[in-house]
């Protein structure tokens, strides 16, 4: 998870990626990967239950799982996250489409075999674009 180090390194306050990939495809190990990059000294695990946690950094990160949400409407302050002091991370950011903001970095995870992921990046926003340029050409 050195790629998932080096974009937490870059990572600032309002940005904000999202994880979409089968379960168990590693998205939670990218997370964990960005948290270091970070300089999060806390174990980062599934948030499944939870939806939401925060740990702290150089700045805050959020660790969303919106998989419970798939059937909920409901709205639990994303915003406050997605504008907050932190950068926020979302698995399964399929189920909370209409609340994401535009500006992101949507990464997708396959796996290949037991030992190797293969990570697709698509930036939307220039900030992201640059940074994918310089960290994984
Ligand atoms: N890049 C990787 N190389 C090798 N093994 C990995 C990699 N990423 C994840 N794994 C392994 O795959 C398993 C599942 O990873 P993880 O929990 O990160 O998946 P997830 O996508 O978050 O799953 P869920 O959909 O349940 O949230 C773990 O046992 C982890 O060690
Ligand atoms: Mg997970």
């Amino acid at each position: 998870m050195e790629a998932a180090r080096k974009l937490g390194e870059r990572l600032e306050a309002g940005d904000v990626l999202t994880l979409e990939g089968d379960l168990g495809s590693g998205k939670t190990t990218f997370t964990k990967g960005l948290g270091k990059g970070l300089g999060v000294k806390r174990t980062i695990n599934s948030p499944t239950f939870t939806i939401v946690k925060e740990y702290m950094g150089r700045i805050p990160l959020f660790h969303m799982d919106a998989y419970r949400l798939e059937e909920s409407e409901e709205d639990i302050g994303f915003d406050e996250y997605f504008h907050g002091d932190g950068a926020t991370v979302v698995e399964w950011a399929q189920y909370i489409e209409e609340y994401l903001p535009e500006a992101r970095l949507d990464i997708t995870i396959t796996y290949v075999n037991e030992t190797v992921r293969s990570i697709e990046l698509k930036p939307n926003v220039e900030r992201f674009e640059k940074i994918c340029e310089e960290l994984f050409v």
